[in-house]
């Protein structure tokens, strides 16, 4: 009998050819909940929308004689070789898929980039670092100094080959669109609700159902010397009601880790100039993604003005809205020395697993590549402001008004 899944070009050839269609597959493959909770945008989207809006506002000034049929995208992060600028963004991806940030590792690991592994993460750091030892831990501000040490420590016998410090949180609940139901732990009743949810979803079930597991809604990476993971929602919890970080708590931090820190978040002029002043070895200039203070600029629109603050001093990544290898040398061309992806790769894991990640880098690769090739480029160390096409008005130059650039701290 003839094969009925013979024309379905999926059954055969899992790859896909763009972001957009990973996200298009993983919008099939997951439950509702656990996709939306991927989109995460807060109350009215305006920067998840601004962040990728901004990268098609932003062309290209090609050459067509004279390309370089070699090109050179490797590059170097707070000493790590990336084999192309690109680095996984840490975000807890509980629920998206059972081999989670491991899967996620290993491809990255495979395509030659760092890992940055959440805090809050499905997977502990010693079994990531073990599969990519370019991995830098990721943590909030939560908890108190010991607890923060802790963690930190952990990371450091672990082997992370640096930590990053994520400050943009505001702890905005509300979305227009509505925020997925998430359980506090996947418990006999959860599986009562959600059931229907993950039946739907036959192919994320089986995967899930091939181990033996149900997804782990912990984070055991801030597991106490004397007690089980907390559940996402207890550490988030935590999170809430610790005080908030003063730049005498972000000194402090520099004084006890031990290898290159980044402070990730930072979209002001101000803030950076005090980060560069602190000793932080990077910056990430981001907004969350999206998720976070609504009506926040696009990083990449408040990028330029951080880049000549602090460039010459630390090293300047971006995160938020990259969707394709053109968007990564944007990003480089006005300044970024990297560019650190979440959403991206969120979907590939969804819709292939560790492959998915994989067929997302490649995605990504390629697009630099072309991009390169276009611009007239050997090397993504040659990219300048003069390949790109930038409107007036896109920039936002945040934290240069009256009395905004005053730094405590002798820079
Ligand atoms: C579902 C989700 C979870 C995230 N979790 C974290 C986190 O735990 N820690 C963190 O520093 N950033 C977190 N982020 C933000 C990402 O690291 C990154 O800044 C953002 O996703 C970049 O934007 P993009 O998704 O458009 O690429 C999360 C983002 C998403 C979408």
């Amino acid at each position: 009998m003839k094969n009925p899944l013979a024309h379905n070009p999926w059954a055969r050839n899992p790859w896909f050819e763009t972001v957009a269609e990973a996200q298009r597959r993983a919008r099939k493959r997951l439950p509702k909940s656990v996709y939306s909770a991927l989109l995460a945008g807060s109350e009215k989207d305006v920067t998840v929308s601004d962040n990728v809006a901004a990268f098609s506002e932003i062309g290209f000034a090609p050459h067509v004689v004279g390309l370089a049929d070699d090109r050179d995208l490797a590059t170097t992060v707070l000493g790590m070789p990336l084999s192309f600028p690109v680095l996984i963004s840490p975000t807890g991806v509980q629920a998206v898929h059972p081999d989670g940030e491991v899967a996620v590792a290993r491809a990255a690991a495979a395509r030659g980039i760092g890992m940055g592994l959440s805090s809050f993460a499905s997977k502990p750091i010693e079994e990531v670092v073990a599969v990519n030892p370019q991995t830098l831990f990721q943590l909030y501000w939560m908890g108190t100094r010991d607890e923060m040490l802790r963690h930190m420590r952990r990371a450091q016998e672990a082997g992370a080959k640096g930590l990053v410090l994520t400050l943009d949180w505001s702890f905005s609940m509300g979305r227009d669109w509505g925020s997925p139901a998430i359980p506090e732990q996947m418990d006999r009743a959860a599986m009562i609700k959600f059931g229907p949810e993950g039946i739907m979803r036959p192919r994320w079930l089986l995967e899930y159902a091939k181990r033996g597991e149900l997804p782990d809604l912990t984070t055991p990476n801030l597991m106490p010397p004397d007690g089980p993971a907390p559940t996402f929602f207890g550490a988030y919890g935590q999170w809430m009601s610790s005080a908030l970080p003063t730049w005498d708590d972000i000194a402090w931090v520099r004084s006890q880790w031990d290898g290159p820190l980044v402070l990730k978040g930072v979209v002001r002029v101000d803030d950076a100039r005090r980060a560069a002043a602190v000793g932080v070895d990077a910056i990430s200039v981001s907004n969350h993604g999206g998720n976070n203070l609504d009506s926040t600029p696009a990083s990449i629109r408040a990028l330029p003005a951080i880049v000549d603050a602090v460039g010459d001093r630390v090293e300047i990544l971006l995160d938020g809205g990259i969707r394709r290898g053109g968007d990564v040398v944007k990003a480089l061309a006005l300044g970024a020395r990297a560019v650190m992806i979440g959403r991206a790769y969120l979907w590939g894991l969804a819709a292939n697993g560790q492959a998915g990640v994989e067929n997302v880098l490649d995605v990504l690769r390629s697009g630099v590549d072309s991009a390169v090739m276009g611009l007239g480029k050997n090397s993504v160390h040659a990219l300048t402001a003069d390949d790109v096409v930038v409107p007036p008005g896109f920039r936002r130059d945040l934290g240069v008004g009256a009395g905004a650039g005053v730094v405590s701290v002798a820079d």
